[in-house]
């Protein structure tokens, strides 16, 4: 069917379309920055403008739900137009930036104020977290009501050092989160655990690589997921584990979803492709919480996200200046390290070597997390009516990453002098090129937009309120008798 009277605003023809379920070849056109056509070439409309992507593949743009931009308060570590560079170069179209900036994103007036830089400098969509701790449960309405895109729980101290919640708290913040359907973000690392280590560690004088690993061993993160579990099966909160790093992790997890639980999973490229041999020889360029471990975590986190238990791929993109990672005692090393950009060329080049399939990896990347944060269909897919957000990729390009040669401010980085296989040449976040042949494209800054708006998560499945904190404690209950 052809539509004459329908001027499209580009045509992608000769490119193979990747979905979650198969590939094949077709154009697509869009218009006024959303999906118009996909079908045969002889079938779309006339457009404004064409792109050839013969030999090139077509995936929906990837979504990093988890992303350190540093903006407002690290200029020398990111900024929200370095960062949102560095995701355009890596074929990301949407980014959920974390809110341990200065300040941290915990009221309505630094959320509003991180809006303003994020909307005035992103040349990608985003979405924006806000912190829930003790001091920010009473701003949880004024937080929705500014546009975040759901909350992050620290269960342990990391960069920022925002202060982990108690066990009592947390539970209180599940209720109080709960019925507004938003997903909860944890940082599931338990803080009393890793402090009592490291400060004996200290003493001891340890201050050398694998002392950092010393003080996180995998219990850490499988006591908080196991506990963040439980308190959101009590509660009916949606929850999210950040960056597993361990296989211990696994099977909390996997009970817990069993259990009807709402909880997704997330690990990184850093679990599945570096390990405990790399401390001697990257030292504190590798330090990361939770920490890179022992390499027989590996297989077992690749398992499950074959088989769907972690449910997709995002980076922790937390970048720092050289100097704040080279410093000789390991203690004194800021942790994470830039990803944003790296990650869809290391997770192709994985894919290509372990025989996975480019649809599990957009399953990975794109449908899976739109899905968990209500944005799916309009984000995450290639479909008629989607926004258009794509990343156009040479799957067959050898190259070697180079820290010198990213976006990103932090030029420094575990995964320099790593060889890939694949390579995002175009990047098109609704409807319009923010990298073209691995050109910034300047006119995009500016044109990122937060996704909040177009989230819609579905009501929440609520338990025991009748014993929740506001329950047990409002007036109508107490009894003085
Ligand atoms: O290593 C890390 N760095 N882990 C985190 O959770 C935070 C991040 C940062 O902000 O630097
Ligand atoms: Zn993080």
């Amino acid at each position: 069917m052809t539509t004459p009277d329908i001027i499209a605003d580009l045509v992608i023809h000769g490119g193979t379309i990747v979905s979650p379920d198969t590939e094949y070849k077709a154009s697509i056109a869009i218009k006024g920055g959303t999906i118009l056509a996909i079908g045969g070439r002889t079938a779309m409309p006339k457009a404004v403008d064409y792109l050839d992507a013969t030999g090139l593949h077509i995936l929906p743009g990837a979504i990093d739900v988890h992303v350190h931009f540093r903006d407002p308060g690290y200029p020398q570590k990111e900024d929200f137009a370095s960062g949102t560079a560095a995701a355009a170069f890596g074929g990301v179209t949407t980014v959920f930036d974390m809110p341990n900036t200065l300040p941290a994103i915990s009221d309505a007036k630094s959320l509003a104020d991180k809006h303003a830089i994020a909307s005035a400098k992103a040349h990608v969509d985003y979405g924006l977290y806000a912190v829930l701790g003790e001091d920010s449960l009473a701003n949880v309405d004024e937080l929705i009501e500014g546009g975040i895109i759901g909350f992050k729980l620290y269960m342990g101290n990391t960069f920022g050092r925002i202060p982990s919640p108690t066990t009592g708290a947390m539970l209180e913040a599940f209720e109080i989160v709960a019925p507004t359907g938003k997903r909860i973000s944890l940082h599931a690392e338990t803080n009393s655990i890793m402090e009592r280590r490291e400060a004996r560690l200290r003493q001891m004088g340890r201050t050398d690589p694998l002392a950092h690993l010393a003080a996180r061993p995998a219990v850490v993160a499988t006591e908080a997921v196991a506990r963040a579990a439980i308190l959101a099966e009590w509660t009916g909160a949606r929850i999210h584990v950040l960056h597993i790093s361990s296989a211990a992790e696994l099977r909390p997890l996997a009970e817990a979803k069993a259990r009807g639980v709402d909880i997704t999973g997330e690990t990184c490229p850093q679990y599945l492709l570096l390990s405990s041999d790399d401390y001697e020889a990257m030292r504190g360029v590798i330090r990361v919480n939770p920490p890179v471990r022992e390499a027989e975590n590996q297989d077992p986190i690749w398992r499950a996200l074959v088989d769907g238990t972690i449910d997709m791929i995002a980076t922790d993109h937390a970048p720092h200046a050289p100097e704040e990672k080279t410093r000789e005692d390991i203690w004194t090393v800021d942790c994470g390290f830039p990803g944003v950009e790296t990650q869809m060329p290391l997770m192709l080049t994985e894919i290509a070597r372990r025989k996975a399939s480019l649809s599990d990896y957009v399953r990975w990347s794109a449908e899976n997390p739109a899905k968990a944060w209500g944005l799916f269909p309009k984000k995450g897919t290639l479909m008629v009516g989607s926004d258009a957000d794509i990343a156009i990729v040479d799957t067959d390009l050898q190259w070697t990453i180079n820290d010198a040669a990213i976006q990103s401010r932090a030029k420094i980085s575990p995964w320099h002098g790593m060889k890939a296989t694949a390579l995002p040449v175009h990047t098109i976040v609704r409807g319009r090129f923010a990298m073209k042949d691995r050109r910034l494209q300047d006119d995009a800054r500016g044109w990122g937009r937060s996704v909040h708006a177009i989230q819609a998560m579905p009501p929440a499945e609520l338990r025991n309120t009748d014993q929740t904190m506001a329950a047990v404690t409002s007036p109508r209950r107490s009894s003085v008798a």
